[in-house]
């Protein structure tokens, strides 16, 4: 196995073992789009979506193969995800795009003509430094219908928690509780996340957000403190 596939079966097998809520997080995350979708005018044409770090649509896809999108743009960092993410929507009725490109990169570059209705991302802001993350949000607006959605799944700092304590007791947790996963792989979890992981302070990044004109609302928190929804729509 390659260092990719290692690292994404590890990721399997906690999203497999529910280890990061994700089951919570999927039915949180389809209540607040088919909420959207329910109130949009009748009529109104079908919304195109971008998913920012998509990753391999395991758990995304039953979802997406249900809604009635207008098309679907699926973008991630990581090449070797985009086939498999691909494979997942096979047969959907609306058109699909696959970009291997960073999504900060996106939220810079000029808008296209059609604007996004629906812009997701689950678990790829916090790999963002806190700048970035603030520099995503001011520049993704831009993207956006006025009537759009960004729904933003991750995991977040409690308000005033130290990054160092926050991985502190994201690692106690882990050598814990994430017992179905190997050694190895915990450790290989906790060196990533040490490394790379830089959650957003929860009440830092909302005034951030709601100062370049994003209202804010928090739709689904787990059950550690870390994981959780976010739901932000421009201020018209
Ligand atoms: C933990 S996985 C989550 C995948 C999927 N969204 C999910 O919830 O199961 C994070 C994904 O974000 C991608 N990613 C991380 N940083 C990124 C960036 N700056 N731009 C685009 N994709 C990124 C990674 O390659 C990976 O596929």
């Amino acid at each position: 196995m390659d260092f990719f596939d290692r690292q994404w079966s590890t990721y399997r097998r906690v999203v497999d073992h529910d280890l990061m809520e994700h089951q919570a997080l999927s039915a949180a995350t389809t209540a607040a789009i088919e909420g959207w979708l329910a109130q949009r005018p009748q009529g109104a044409a079908p919304p195109h979506m971008v998913d920012l770090g998509c990753g391999d649509l395991a758990l995304l896809a039953p979802l997406l193969r249900q809604l009635p999108l207008g098309s679907y743009i699926g973008l991630d960092l990581s090449a070797p995800v985009l086939p498999r993410a691909a494979t997942q929507l096979e047969g959907v009725p609306y058109p699909c795009a696959w970009r291997e490109q960073d999504l900060l990169a996106w939220a810079e570059a000029e808008p296209e003509p059609e604007p996004v209705d629906l812009l997701h991302s689950a678990f790829a802001l916090h790999h963002l430094s806190d700048d970035d993350k603030a520099r995503f949000l001011e520049l993704s607006r831009r993207h956006l219908a006025p009537d759009g959605l960004l729904l933003w799944a991750d995991v977040f700092r409690e308000p005033g928690e130290a990054r160092e304590a926050y991985v502190a007791r994201y690692v106690e947790r882990i050598r814990s509780g994430w017992t179905p996963l190997e050694p190895e792989q915990r450790q290989e979890v906790i060196d990533h996340l040490s490394q790379y992981d830089d959650p957003a302070d929860r009440d830092v990044i909302q005034r951030s957000a709601e100062a370049c004109g994003w209202r804010w609302h928090w739709l689904w928190q787990g059950a550690h403190r870390a994981e959780a929804l976010a739901m932000l729509t421009p201020v018209r």
